[in-house]
């Protein structure tokens, strides 16, 4: 049943996934947009170009409404299936927001054009994928329900599998497994994939990174096994940190019982596309050659790429990039006395702060952000291993500890966010841009309307002083 005859399907991640992990996620909508055409009528499977940090990163650095973004994307993509990445109850944003919000957020991402929702909870609580996966069946997407994959002594291929299927009976369309640190070997994914197809009727999608150097060999091995979909970025912007370059990975299925189907001739010409913006960020500096290479921290640390350049900036920004090996080693400690979880927005970020805290105030503890506290007390969901009583002491003293669904304990946010942010709004989405982003988002609001104001007065200028009507 795992083997036979079976053409694999391609995400094509080049548009999301790829430049969030190479260049901070800086593609702009005009990078990206002259493009999608030809992406198009390759027949990938799907276009992953929304979702992730590609909102927050619109908002706050590029001066882009995100949902504008997507519906011009969706707008040229009128065949492939768009895909977002959608990070349960914290949606896109780092904290946990109420269900309304997020019942609103998955109307308005399908409703603008997104096919498949790929839903992950950083802690693998299902509970916290419960409320994204309803309203998507509701809307009538794809709900591609994700299994975190990650190494600790608390995990292993089994509990992977009994995940899968925990989701499959929620009701998920098919499984994603998402290795967001390249830490799949490609014997351990060939296990992982023959257990978990025998155990799953719905298709399964790998999903990995560069990063650790083994993620082409990882596929072939999940493709043998029978894996239906992986993820793949065009070469001009994938190995490294992002994912196994498209055009090898087709080229090598070529003419197997797992032929893609896909045209190489016609991949070249988008390859041909990202060659010059690969070298422009290269030019600008977003593209550090430092996140292209092999990096064998990730197999040792278990650090995925986005957290390795998020840490070193953070260390450079206090004056002590030379602490990094230190913090390196301190992440995996942090890690464990956290409840392992995996390393995932936004668990990697709280995860990889503390450690960088640990190092720089020489001791362990003595500054404790406020999300690690969260962690703690169950604000995230329940940590795959238990935290032990002398780490819970250590960082929330006596306060109380959540144990139910943390989301069940927030009142509707929506009404509210909607009266906060009303002197702003121009669409309806406008309201879950400020409901994720506040401050950031209303920043994005006073540019939009400087720039409205000043389109006009440019129109004014052209009509010769006259006013258009
Ligand atoms: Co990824």
């Amino acid at each position: 049943m795992a083997k036979g005859k079976k053409a694999v399907g391609i995400t094509e991640t080049v548009l999301r996934d790829a430049h969030q992990s190479l260049i901070a996620t800086r593609m702009t909508t005009d990078d990206i947009l002259p493009i999608v055409e030809k992406m198009d009528n390759i027949g990938y499977h799907s276009l992953e170009a929304w979702g992730g940090a590609t909102f927050d990163s619109c908002l706050r650095f590029l001066n882009e409404d995100p949902w504008e973004r997507l519906r011009k994307i969706k707008n040229k993509a009128k065949k492939t299936p768009l895909q977002m990445l959608f990070r349960g109850q914290n949606i896109l944003g780092y904290r946990h927001y109420a269900d309304d919000i997020v019942e609103y957020f998955v109307q308005k991402s399908i409703a603008n054009g997104i096919d498949i929702l790929r839903i992950f909870d950083a802690l693998n609580d299902v509970r916290n994928l419960e409320c994204a996966i309803k309203a998507c069946k509701k809307e009538g997407g794809h709900l591609q329900a994700t299994v975190c994959y990650t190494l600790s002594d608390y995990h292993t291929n089994e509990k992977f599998v009994e995940m899968a299927k925990q989701l499959e009976n929620m009701g998920a369309n098919s499984i994603c497994i998402k290795d967001m640190s390249g830490l799949l070997l490609p014997y351990t994914a060939y296990d992982l994939i023959t257990k978990m197809k025998k155990a799953v009727r719905i298709p399964i999608q790998l999903h990995t990174h560069y990063t650790s150097g083994v993620a082409s060999m990882t596929y072939l091995k999940a493709i043998e096994a029978g894996v239906d979909v992986i993820d793949c970025a065009m070469s001009p912007l994938a190995m490294g940190t992002s994912q196994p370059p498209t055009e090898p990975m087709v080229a090598a299925l070529q003419g197997t019982e797992h032929d893609t189907g896909l045209d190489l001739d016609a991949l070249t010409e988008i390859t041909e596309y990202f060659v010059p913006l690969r070298q422009k960020y290269l030019d600008s500096g977003l593209l550090n050659t430092k996140v292209m290479g092999v990096d064998i921290n990730t197999l040792k640390y278990q650090v995925p790429g986005g957290m390795l350049s998020n840490m070193v900036s953070q260390l450079k920004q206090m004056g002590a990039e030379d602490k990094f090996a230190e913090v390196l080693k301190e992440v995996p400690r942090v890690r464990a006395d956290l409840g392992y979880p995996p390393l995932v927005t936004p668990s990697s970020q709280i995860v990889g702060t503390q450690a960088v805290m640990n190092v720089i105030t020489g001791e362990r503890y003595k500054m404790i952000p406020n999300e690690t506290k969260g962690i703690v007390r169950g604000e995230y969901g329940a940590t795959p291993a238990p935290i032990s009583e002398e780490i819970v002491k250590k960082i929330i003293g006596d306060e109380k500890r959540v144990t139910c669904r943390y989301a069940d304990t927030l009142a509707p946010e929506l009404d509210k966010m909607r009266k906060e942010c009303a002197e702003w709004i121009e669409q309806d989405e406008d309201v879950l841009s400020y409901a994720l982003f506040g401050q950031v988002a209303v920043k994005f609001f006073e540019y939009r309307r400087a720039q409205k104001y000043k389109i006009d007065a440019d129109l004014v200028d052209m009509e010769n002083k006259t006013y258009p009507v």
